[in-house]
Parts: structure tokens; sequence; C-alpha cells
């Protein structure tokens, strides 16, 4: 066996944690010649931590950069500034991020500022819209011109980077780690009563989230009205439970416009564990969410999205899944109808895996180790038809 390499993981947000965790676990087995070293910027303090405690991730470096209502502006600044040091310390053989974040980015550019090649976990995605999803979609593409090797999870993101001229041989078609972690937290038995979660009999739960950039002011009250019609419409007969995101942009105009409804309820963000279980327990799911729109599907519950494009368009083809905008009309209608119409509910409600089949962190184990020179062989690459 070769000497060891150090792979240094960042990342700052939850989604990212949450991708990350599973790739993390299998570097730190005792078969890897990789050393994994984690550096946070905690660009989310709480929505973080939450994460880092169910995966028992304990960083190596935590930059604690999150102040409240923070700017895109202070996020790159703080990341970029406390990134340098780490990397000059730690001399790291290959830096990885993961997405779309403003932590992801600051991270690419780091890298390769210090000259440490760069790999980028969940590449490819696009919407091609420079302001949809705002600042994600120029963010990826940007990693994708800073990475020196990209693991997109699907075949069409892998098509994106072909068409952008990615050489073949820097991609490894992987999966989504996202479906690893869903998978080790789907199959743990878990009360949601241990989350203060009590489900009424005969209700059936519609499970809510929303956080876009995009969406805040006007278009976040149209969504927050669709809900309270529906909640209307169905009292009695539904009930709508609304993780909401710590963002003040989000937490001001939910709880104003959503707050004193009999049958929604707001509650703080969950960990990952109840969460879960609750997309398990919930009979719709709405929401713009990246992570939930690839995990709703594996779970088989109909997702409506809370957006006007998706870079996840691999539901959606198979029917799992529907983009509803941020108009109330359709929010409502798309809503109403799914709680009404059986047939088309059965349709949507299909188990599909189109983004993975929980072994992604095992082929970016392998494709790192490939990469640096560590093993010959190249992994075998994910086939979502066989996956399903
Ligand atoms: C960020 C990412 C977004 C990702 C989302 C996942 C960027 C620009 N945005 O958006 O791509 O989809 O995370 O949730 O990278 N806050 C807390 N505690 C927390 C987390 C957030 O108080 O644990 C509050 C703070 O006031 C913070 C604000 O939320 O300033 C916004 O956080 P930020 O990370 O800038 O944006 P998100 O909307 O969370
Ligand atoms: N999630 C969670 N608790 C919640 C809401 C979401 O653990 O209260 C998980 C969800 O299952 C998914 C991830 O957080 O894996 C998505 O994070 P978010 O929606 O914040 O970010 P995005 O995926 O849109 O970047």
């Amino acid at each position: 066996m070769s000497e060891q390499k150090k792979a240094l993981f960042v990342f700052g947000t939850r989604p990212e944690a949450i991708k990350m965790a599973p790739v993390i676990k299998q570097l730190q087995r005792q078969d890897s010649p990789l050393t994994p070293l984690v550096a946070v910027t905690a660009q989310h303090r709480q929505m973080l931590d939450q994460v880092l405690n169910l995966f028992k991730i304990e960083p190596d470096y935590d930059l604690d950069i999150m102040e409240a209502d923070q700017t895109l502006t202070t996020i790159i600044n703080k990341s970029l500034t406390g990134l340098a040091e780490v990397i000059m310390r730690e001399k790291p053989d290959i830096l990885l991020a993961q997405g779309d974040t403003s932590t992801a980015f600051a991270a690419g550019l780091s890298a390769y500022y210090h000259r440490v090649p760069l790999a980028h976990v969940e590449a490819g995605l696009r919407t091609y819209d420079k302001w949809r999803p705002f600042p994600e979609e120029m963010n990826r593409q940007q990693l994708t011109a800073l990475a020196d090797i990209h693991f997109p999870p699907t075949a069409s993101a892998l098509d994106n980077l072909l068409k952008e001229n990615v050489p073949r041989e820097r991609i490894y078609l992987t999966g989504n780690t996202v479906i690893d972690a869903l998978l080790d937290v789907v199959g743990r038995k878990y009360d949601l009563a241990r989350a203060g979660i009590e489900l009424r009999p005969g209700r059936k739960l519609v499970l809510v989230t929303v956080h876009r950039r995009e969406s805040f002011g006007a278009p976040l009250l149209r969504i927050c009205r669709a809900l309270k019609r529906l909640a209307d419409k169905f009292a009695g007969e539904i009930d709508l439970i609304i993780p909401v995101h710590r963002n003040p942009q989000v937490r001001s105009v939910v709880y104003e416009q959503l707050g004193e409804s009999e049958n929604v309820t707001l509650v703080e963000p969950l960990d990952y564990e109840p969460f879960v279980h609750l997309m398990k327990a919930a009979y719709l799911i709405l929401s713009d969410s990246g992570g939930v729109q690839e995990e709703a599907p594996s779970l088989g519950k109909p997702a409506l999205v809370l957006r006007e494009k998706t870079e996840r368009p691999e539901a959606i083809t198979a029917g799992a899944v529907k983009l509803v905008g941020m108009d109330e009309e359709l929010i409502f209608n798309e809503a109403s109808r799914l709680l009404t119409d059986s047939a088309e509910y059965r349709r949507m409600s299909q188990v599909v895996n189109p983004y993975g089949d929980g072994q992604a962190s095992l082929r970016i184990g392998q494709a790192l180790a490939h990469y640096l020179g560590l093993t010959a062989e190249r992994p075998e690459e994910f086939d979502a038809a066989i996956a399903h």
C-alpha cells in the first residue's frame, strides 16, 4: 500500500454536511489510502451542528463565520481568509467541495489559489439561468471551471459537464451521496414523539420547506398564501408541518402569514433523523430544497417543487415530482389535486431512484484513490437503470 494522502473536506451548511458525511465515513475506514480532514466554515451554525452531531463528525477546523442575516460577500470574505490558513498549515493532497453554496465556491477558489487539486462532489447540475437559483447556479459553474475531478450524480449532470468540454477521464459518475445518507438514516428506528411531533390520526400530513434566496419577498408571500388557502380548504383533513429555516428573511414572512392557522404547525429546523422520518410519514411534500427533491422520490412521496426552474430534472421526467413555481394559484391547484385525485396521487407516488443507489461514497473513495495514483482501477460507475 502506498503512503497515506490527506483529503481536506470543506463545507459549511446543513445540506453539504448531510452529503459529505457518508464520504468522510468512507475515508475514515481503515482500508482507505486517504486520511480525511474536516474544515467547516460554519456558514450555518445550528443547522450544521445538528448534522455533525448525528453523524459524529468532529471538525479539525471550525472557522465559525456565521453572522445573523449575513451577506454573500461576508461569507466569501471570511471563508477565503480562514481557509488560506488551514490549507497552508495542512498542505492537503486534495480538497473536496460539495454542491453549490458560497462555502463550496470559496473552498474551490482557495484550493486553486493554493494549487491544491479540487474534487467537486455533486458536479454538473445546471439550470443555465444565472439567477435561478441565486447564487447557486454561478457557484456551481465556477466550481466546474476550478475543479480537477468531478463527481456528477446522474447521467444528465455528466452530459452537462461533457458539453462544457470537461475531459471524460476527469469525470466519475457516482450517484448522489444524499441517497447514502438517506438510506443510513431511514433504516434506523425513530419515534417522532422524541422530536416533539404528534401526528393526528386520520389527517394527511403535508410537509413543507422553503428557503431559496430568489423567493424572498413577494414570491414567498405568494407561497404562504397558497399554503394558507390549502390549510383552510382541507381543514380537518390535512395537517401542514413546516420546519422553518433559520434565515430571518424566511422566518418573518412564514410566521406572520401562517402562525395562526389551527392545522399549520411551524417548528424549528429538525434534526436530519426526525426530518427523514417525517418525510416517510408525509402524504405530500412541498419544497424548494435541492436535497428534499432528491429524497422524496426515493421514499415514494409525491413532491411539488416551489421553484420556476430546477437543476434536478430526473424525477420530473420519471413523473414523481412536479415543478409548480411560486405562483399562488398553481401551487394551490396542484396540491389540491393531489389531495383529491387518487389516480393522480398514485401515479406520482412511485418509488424512483434516479439520484443514487447508496454506493456513491464508496465510488468517490475509489475515484479519489484512482485520481491520486494510489490504485490503477477506475471505479465502476453509477447506473440509474440498475439501481432501480
Ligand atoms: C444557504 C446556501 C444555499 C443552501 C442553503 C441550505 C448560499 C449562498 N446559500 O442558504 O445554497 O441551499 O444554505 O439551507 O450558500 N441561520 C442561522 N442558523 C443556521 C443557519 C442559518 O441563524 O444554522 C440564519 C443566519 O441569520 C444566516 C441566515 O440564516 O445569516 C442565512 O444563512 P445563509 O447560509 O447565508 O443562507 P441560506 O439561505 O441558509
Ligand atoms: N432537512 C433537515 N431538517 C429540516 C429540513 C431539511 O434535516 O428541517 C434536510 C433534508 O432532508 C435535506 C437537506 O436538509 O437532506 C436539505 O437542506 P436544505 O433544504 O436546507 O438545502 P438544499 O438542499 O436546498 O441546498
